[in-house]
């Protein structure tokens, strides 16, 4: 699986130069201040994925406009919002490389420019003039904030089960992803059975998504991940390969286990230990055999579509999702 991401890149090169541009060209607040915060994250080097997304999902639909590159900004503008929110609630330190903004400009403003760009993602949505839109993305701020209310209230919680996790990551993370296919999918007109397709996809895409980013919590180093890594464990988040080897575990190693997370400032030695407990349950294995399965479920959705570059890349972004080291 090496080196997918070097042959995804030139194919999608074009369509992220185009939404690279509209990104700036539609956000304009009238307050500098609002504009650079949103910018100190915004022009840091994410991927795109979401924006990618909507235009590839219309495009597999026989659809290619520029309305779809300016309607891509609410899923990167929504995105955004979540994340400086997110950096405030986690109390994280990095992101993209970069100190998070809330370090940088304070935690009252950050939260008032994220809440800018969600009113901008909402104000473009309706731009549309599509009900259908509207709903998805009015839809996802709803399943967003309450992911991450369940998150928050469940932190440090030993008995979070995986199909809470699943709840969870589905609202907070993948109902983002999923909405840009499906809008993608309804810009283009697309029948229901393409538009049910790809909602699909992106359902299961989003999921594959967000426990990579909670392998990848464990697994990368902070320099490549740009995010500070053991940061779940820190705030007591538990994520799948946590909750596998707590529920695998015998009684002793799972009180070890308990005892590392409920201190939140753990040594690097305990760390390790934690590392090493992961290791000998399974933790990671499992999450990527479960992560694997809807690798399996997104490319199956995409089967309806004839064979095409535009399924190859989705195909591709499957696989990249799981296998990125970033
Ligand atoms: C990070 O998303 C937040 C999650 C939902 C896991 P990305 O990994 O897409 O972040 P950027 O946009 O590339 O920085
Ligand atoms: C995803 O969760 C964040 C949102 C959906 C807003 P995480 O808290 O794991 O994301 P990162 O790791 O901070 O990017
Ligand atoms: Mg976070
Ligand atoms: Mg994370």
């Amino acid at each position: 699986m090496t080196g997918i991401k070097e042959r995804l890149l030139p194919l999608v090169e074009k369509d992220l130069e185009k939404i690279e541009a509209a990104l700036e060209e539609n956000l304009t607040p009238h307050v500098e201040l609002v504009k650079e915060i949103a910018g100190h994250l915004m022009f840091a080097g994410g991927k795109r994925l979401r924006p990618l997304l909507i235009v590839l999902s219309a495009r597999i639909c026989g659809y290619e406009d520029n309305f779809v590159t300016k309607f891509s900004t609410i899923f990167e503008y929504l995105h955004t919002a979540t994340l400086l929110h997110d950096d405030v609630i986690d109390g994280a330190v990095m992101r993209r490389g970069k100190p998070v903004a809330n370090a940088v400009f304070g935690a009252p403003v950050t939260i008032l420019t994220g809440d800018y760009l969600l009113a901008r993602a909402l104000r473009i949505a309706a731009e549309s003039d599509s009900i259908p839109i509207i709903k998805v993305v009015s839809g996802m701020t709803e399943d967003i904030s309450e992911g991450e209310i369940i998150q928050l209230i469940k932190k440090g919680d030993v008995s979070f089960t995986e199909d809470e996790y699943m709840n969870v990551i589905r609202r907070k993370t993948g109902v983002l992803i999923r909405g840009a296919c499906k809008t993608g999918a309804i810009l283009a007109k697309a029948s229901t059975e393409q538009e049910d397709a790809l909602t699909q996809y992106g359902d299961n895409l989003g999921l594959v998504f967000q426990i990579a980013d909670d392998i990848l919590d464990y697994t990368a180093n902070t320099g490549e991940l740009g995010k500070t890594v053991g940061a779940d464990l820190r705030e007591g988040k538990l994520t799948l390969p946590v909750i596998h080897a707590l529920r695998e575990s015998s009684p002793q190693d799972r009180n070890r286990m308990e005892t590392i997370i409920a201190n939140p400032d753990f040594t690097k030695d305990e760390f390790e230990i934690l590392l090493r407990l992961l290791s000998t349950y399974g933790g990671i294995e499992y999450a990527r055999r479960i992560a694997t399965g809807y690798v399996q479920a997104a490319k199956r959705a995409l089967e309806i579509f004839e064979p095409s570059e535009t399924r190859d890349i989705l195909a591709m972004m499957a696989d990249y999702a799981l296998s990125r080291r970033s």
